[in-house]
């Protein structure tokens, strides 16, 4: 990532709220989903949106029926006020407080997704129609940056593998590209040449099909404030952040290994797998302890980092007979 010196007005986390806002609202959740009556949804297809014509985001109706999952249930989690002012999403700028100050005016509704390449069914279709057929499930996650900070956030959304595995991939989609919104009226970010825009993301198709592969349309039981990557963002648990690729509007399948927005940038730093390993350090820093937030001056609660960020029962299968310090 970009290096800076920690700017006083980067996070103020020990002026952070406390959980029980959050904790009342996870508790009206499983009340509301024992009585809740499963939503009719409609069917991804029925609904292409190639002539733009704007097409109403009924997202929100969704949140009404979360189903809570064991995910993450033992974690502290981050109150919403660090989740939603500390982030990265260079778009809006590089500063940590950008995108929660510039972000305002991202239009996320209506909004369509992009699918291409080797599946069976492409096109482009609005987002509720990808999302609502699923109910959307709740899983508390570490996220953990490249930078060494980390965070524990309740993501609301549905399995990655169940979203592609509608559009049917062929036997030559090796792998799953991602590209984020490219308007640099609306993000301001953008009509700077720093990084080759859109931000791209991929993954391997048995890494995009794993269950921990998350795509995120909220957190803390609602949508996704602009700032974390609203309406639709990709949560890759055991993953660098910046696998994490946000505001997604394009999905292609390809064969081989596709460009990225990191990699492209210093592919020396920045590998395609970035698995979190406190084994493979970053040639400027270590990886082997996080800062997980909230934490001040005082208290900076540096952790020790875990392989694949903990999730290794989940994952390493993914990597068995790979070189992980050569494909960091
Ligand atoms: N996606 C886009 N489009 N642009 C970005 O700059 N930053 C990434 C990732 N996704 C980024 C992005 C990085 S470096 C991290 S650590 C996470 O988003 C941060 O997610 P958060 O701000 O919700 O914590």
């Amino acid at each position: 990532m970009i290096i800076k010196s920690r700017k006083k007005s980067d996070c103020a986390e020990y002026e952070v709220t406390d959980q029980s806002t959050y904790l009342n609202r996870r508790q009206f959740i499983q009340a509301s989903t024992v009585a809740a009556i499963g939503v009719a949804s409609p069917s991804l297809f029925a609904k292409e949106v190639g002539n733009g014509l704007p097409v109403p985001n009924t997202i929100s109706s969704a949140f009404n029926n979360i189903i809570e999952t064991p995910y993450g249930a033992s974690e502290k989690v981050a109150p919403f006020d660090v989740a939603s002012s500390y982030n990265n999403f260079y778009e809006f700028g590089y500063g940590k407080g950008d995108p929660a100050e510039k972000s305002s005016l991202l239009k996320t509704d209506p909004w369509s997704i992009t699918v291409e390449g080797e599946a069976d069914i492409t096109g482009t279709f609005a987002l509720e129609d990808i999302i609502n057929e699923n109910q959307l499930e709740e899983r508390i996650y570490r996220l953990r940056c490249v930078e060494a900070w980390s965070m524990v956030v309740p993501w609301v959304g549905i399995s990655l593998a169940s979203v592609l595995q509608k559009f049917k991939p062929n036997s030559k989609a090796k792998y799953v590209y991602f590209e984020t919104l490219h308007d640099p009226n609306q993000m301001p970010g953008q009509r700077s040449g720093s990084i080759e825009w859109p931000y791209r993301e991929g993954l391997t198709i048995e890494e995009a099909m794993n269950k921990l592969a998350f795509l995120s349309v909220g957190m803390y039981g609602s949508v996704l404030p602009n700032q974390n990557g609203a309406p639709v963002r990709l949560v890759v648990p055991w993953k660098y952040g910046f696998k994490s690729i946000k505001s997604i509007v394009k999905i292609r399948f390809v064969e081989k290994m596709p460009k990225t927005t990191w990699n492209m940038l210093a592919p020396q730093e920045y590998g395609f797998y970035a698995n979190v390993n406190p084994g493979v350090d970053h040639p400027r820093w270590t990886q082997k302890q996080e800062r997980r937030l909230p934490g001040g001056i005082l208290f900076p609660n540096v952790i020790e980092t875990q392989m694949f960020n903990g999730y290794a029962e989940e994952v390493s299968d993914l990597y068995s007979g790979m070189n992980l310090v050569k494909n960091f």
